[in-house]
């Protein structure tokens, strides 16, 4: 096998392609002949020793992936060679193959394409979780989505939408606003550059006044206070990740004012302290994508030796929805 190795935590560029003996899978264990993987912002930290999770050196960087089952371990009865799945972990994906754990292995029903899968259970599972269970999302409510161009971000733009809810979707540029808008969006605001002091006003007018009675923040920083201040009675702030850098402080007095509630979101605790609720998004989200509902926003696929490539665009924001890298 071959596997894109971190041997230091000096970020993107230390990172190498090597021949390793492909290993074999113990007890409740598979292997999976990776087809594709999708980056998500934790692997651009995990390279640097930033992410709350650090893999063992050496390791293989690459958080989602999707192929086929090669190999299973003692034990396994679920899964057999040939079955397309996708997985989820901390590393291991930027490979051609992966020996994970055969509980975070995820069978992939038919139709569902793999570089769909290696895309979906990150930032669906995690806008789900957000908006279905954490906020109680109601139809005919207002969610507005900041950084909504991004992986976590196009996904809950596609699930408001399927729960009958209107969505404001933000983003720092007029192209990725234009983009936005195409996918579905009611309404975009674009808080790049002047744009941030406009934003509640703008806000204000796309809402009759009211504001948002969800806020779907993935961003975090400056955005943060102007957005909690625009929020509607009643309104829930989800607490989902800080992409702009700096964790945001806030005023309680803006809580007490609005009765709203700043709602934390941790999909990868939910995941595993609450796997049964977790397994029923899931199979709601693959009835969607199955509807019609649901569809990764695959900016680009790239081989996967442009994995480099990927790590630079989507480190500079260039990124509408999600990078695919794949073994031809
Ligand atoms: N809580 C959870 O369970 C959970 C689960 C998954 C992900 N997350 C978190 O959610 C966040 C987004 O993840 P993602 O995979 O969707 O990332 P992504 O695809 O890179 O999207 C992040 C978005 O944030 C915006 N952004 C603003 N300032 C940025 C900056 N300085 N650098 C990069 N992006 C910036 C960008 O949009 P604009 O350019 O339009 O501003 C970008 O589209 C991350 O913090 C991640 O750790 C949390």
């Amino acid at each position: 096998m071959h596997a894109w190795l971190c041997t230091t935590l000096d970020g993107v560029e230390s990172l190498t392609w090597q021949a390793l003996p492909t290993p074999e899978p113990q007890a409740g264990e598979v292997r999976i002949a990776i087809r594709a993987a999708s980056l998500n912002f934790p692997d651009l930290l995990t390279v640097q020793g930033k992410y709350q999770v650090k893999p063992p050196l050496p390791f293989a960087p690459g958080s989602e992936f999707a192929g086929t089952v090669e190999a299973v371990g003692e034990g396994v009865a679920h899964l057999k060679p040939g079955m397309p799945v996708a997985a989820i972990g901390s590393h291991g994906g930027f490979a051609t193959h992966a020996v994970v754990a055969a509980g975070s292995v995820i069978p992939l029903p038919p139709g569902f394409a793999l570089t769909d899968g290696a895309a979906f259970a990150f930032t669906y599972g995690t806008s789900h979780h957000a908006l279905i269970d954490r906020a109680q999302l109601q139809p005919g409510e207002t969610v507005l989505v900041l950084g909504a161009g991004g992986g976590v971000g196009t996904a809950a733009l596609q699930i408001a939408k399927a729960a009958g809810a209107k969505v404001i979707a933000a983003a720092s540029s007029a192209d990725k606003c234009a983009r936005l808008a195409e996918l579905g969006a009611d309404a975009t605001v674009n808080y790049g550059g002047e744009g941030l002091a406009a934003l509640r006003d703008q806000l204000k007018a796309l809402t009759g006044g009211k504001g948002p009675d969800v806020i779907y923040d993935p961003v975090g920083g400056e955005l943060a206070e102007p957005a909690f201040r625009s929020i509607a009675w009643r309104g829930r702030y989800l607490v989902v990740g800080f992409a702009g850098g700096q964790i945001p402080a806030l005023p309680w007095n803006l809580a007490l004012l609005k009765g709203a509630s700043v709602v934390g979101v941790f999909w990868g605790d939910f995941v595993r302290r609450e796997p049964r609720a977790s397994q029923q998004a899931l199979q709601q989200l693959a009835g969607w994508y199955a509807e019609g509902k649901l569809k990764p926003v695959i900016d680009q696929t790239l081989p996967m030796s442009e994995l480099k490539t990927a790590y630079a665009r989507m480190g500079s924001r260039q990124v509408l929805g999600k990078l695919v890298l794949v073994n031809l």
